[in-house]
């Protein structure tokens, strides 16, 4: 393998003027965090210390294994949206080892307008199985939570994506030994009671822990029955009378450790053979990556500076190196992993989309994970290109893309633009994990090249209908178009969506792939399988 060597001189002024830079983008990104991490508010977090209950990260911290790495996805979600109420969607998700046992985590947090579920909550809690699902993992649900957030109920609750998915995901695990287990530590109303009531096993705290189908006002308003919570739906009842608990826990600490005694119990997960070696840390370091980011989409950074900083000893073999040049192939180690990484280093041309297709089937015949680095304006444009068949040539990569078997994961380290985001795995494309950059930016295309369409096309519509474009009127409409596309098309924007998994610091990258590739271990890797590619 070639050691990757640095063109970089990172003692210029321009290269220290870009690390002060992206410092200043990393202190956004942490204060958002820090505001999110305080949950709902001071009045709702001393209302849930004052019940006895931890809060759900420190719930998480106590089940999952000391001086382990959890990575909490979507931190981010909702940030932006409904005036800022619902802090991580009010739901903290994630992956994290129990008993040396990767494991997914989803835990309501009640502080955040009772643990209710608004869109995205509901887009995190699925999306966290979804990475169960693909990668075998357990899940464990840290539940308390009032249900359906009424007033979204119809953003919430009809569609195939929305609430009922939670409970239709959960049958689907449980059926292909995927374990299911859920610690009641709060309210679980309505939809709600069937998270525990679907799950393989299933503990709940005494006098915290409640699980009905109807609470005990619509009980009184429906059949006039007057009921305390605990009478219709506490820890006592479910574990002595209805069934539907099976362990009962004196409070938040006790019922993690009867979950870790659960997972002590489980049985060894299965393992897909990987040539794995002793890691070794990038010869450069990472923090380096700040000043390589590319902010500004305009100027290029050769991806090579990038994957130096990212992959054990800097070492790659790269693949097809002089050939279809705007993309950089190779095999490389990432924490001692195998993995073949593809990176954008320019627009996309017909040989760089062969090559592309090319090296995922090379990774998807030896059964070796993928690493997408995007960082790509879209595919090559003009009738010189379009007469030699770029589309025919896209398709090739996509086709691979969409039918590799192998993991794939993704990180948006610039600009996802156009079907260079599907050649590059975005999410429409299965990517096991897909994280972004704070510098990242997504969009159909980018803000200039779409404010330049809309405006010709507002201009014809104007000429069409017999009036004369004013040059100010249009400028105006113009710069309207591009502080959209620069608003929608902000990291910050997607991750709110749950479009992505969360954003990372650069810096975490190596980490984070890690982890991806660690995780995917625990299901088979899928055999090759490809459709008709147009010759
Ligand atoms: N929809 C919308 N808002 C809800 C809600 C729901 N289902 N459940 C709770 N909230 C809101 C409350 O209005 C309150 O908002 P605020 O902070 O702006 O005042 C906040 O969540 C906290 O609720 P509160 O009742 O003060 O807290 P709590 O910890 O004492 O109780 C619940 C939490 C969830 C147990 C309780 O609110 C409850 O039983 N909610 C109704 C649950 C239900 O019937 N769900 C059916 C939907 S499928």
């Amino acid at each position: 393998m070639d050691r990757l060597e640095t063109h970089i001189d990172t003692q210029t002024q321009a290269f220290q003027d870009r690390l002060t830079h992206y410092q200043k983008l990393l202190e956004e990104f942490k204060s958002k965090l820090n505001r999110v991490q305080a949950g709902g508010g001071e009045k709702a977090v001393k209302k849930h210390r004052e019940r006895g209950k931890l809060l759900a990260r420190e719930r998480i911290e106590q089940l999952t294994d000391g001086q382990t790495p959890f990575l909490e996805l979507s931190a981010l979600a909702a940030n932006g949206q409904y005036e800022d109420a619902f802090p991580s969607a009010g739901i903290v998700t994630g992956i994290g080892l129990i008993e040396g046992r990767e494991a997914v985590i989803v835990a309501n947090d009640a502080t955040v307008k009772g643990g209710t579920y608004v869109r995205e909550t509901i887009r995190k809690h699925v999306r966290a199985q979804e990475i169960a699902m693909e990668n075998h993992l357990p899940v464990v649900y840290m539940v308390d939570s009032g249900g359906v957030f009424l007033p979204e109920q119809s953003r919430v609750f009809p569609d195939k994506e929305d609430f009922g998915r939670l409970f239709r995901n959960q049958a689907q695990m449980s059926a292909r030994g995927i374990p299911q287990i859920s610690i009641v530590m709060g309210s679980c109303t309505a939809g709600g009671a069937y998270v525990p009531a679907m799950s393989d096993e299933t503990i709940i705290v005494r006098h915290q822990g409640t699980i009905f189908i109807g609470g005990p006002p619509l009980v009184k308003a429906a059949t006039g029955e007057q009921v305390t919570e605990e009478e219709l739906g506490g820890a006592e009842i479910h574990t002595q009378i209805s069934g539907v608990a099976d362990h009962i826990a004196e409070d938040d600490q006790d019922a993690v450790s009867i979950c870790r005694n659960i997972f002590k119990n489980l049985p060894r997960p299965y393992k897909q053979p990987l040539d794995v070696q002793t890691p070794l840390p990038p010869r450069y370091p990472t923090e380096e990556l700040y000043g390589l980011a590319p902010v500004d989409p305009k100027k290029p950074v050769d991806a090579r500076e990038i994957i130096m900083r990212i992959v054990d000893d800097s070492r790659i073999h790269e693949f097809k190196k002089d050939y279809g040049t705007t993309l950089v192939t190779g095999f490389v180690r990432i924490m001692g992993y195998p993995a073949g990484i593809i990176a954008n280093n320019g627009v996309i041309h017909g040989a760089t989309a062969r090559k592309g297709a090319h090296f995922i089937e090379l990774c998807q015949y030896r059964k070796i994970p993928l690493i997408f680095l995007q960082n790509i304006s879209g595919f090559i444009v003009g009738k010189k290109y379009e007469q030699e068949g770029i589309a025919r040539d896209g398709a090739k990569m996509i086709h691979a893309v969409a039918n590799a078997n192998v993991p794939k994961l993704t990180v948006i380290f610039g600009g996802s633009f156009g079907a260079g985001n599907y050649a590059m795995a975005g999410r429409a494309y299965d990517p096991r994990l897909l994280f972004m950059w704070p510098n990242a930016k997504i969009s159909v295309m980018g803000g200039q090249q779409a404010a330049s369409v809309l405006t010709s096309i507002r201009e014809a519509q104007m000429k069409k209908a017999g009036q004369q474009p004013r040059q100010k009127e249009i400028e105006a409409f113009r710069q309207q178009m591009l502080e959209r596309y620069e608003h929608e098309g902000s990291a910050y924007y997607s991750t709110s969506r749950v479009w992505d998994d969360g954003i990372i610091d650069p810096a975490d990258t190596r980490r984070v792939l890690a982890m991806g590739i660690a995780i995917s271990r625990n299901a088979p890797y899928g055999d090759p399988q490809s459709g008709v590619y147009r010759m």
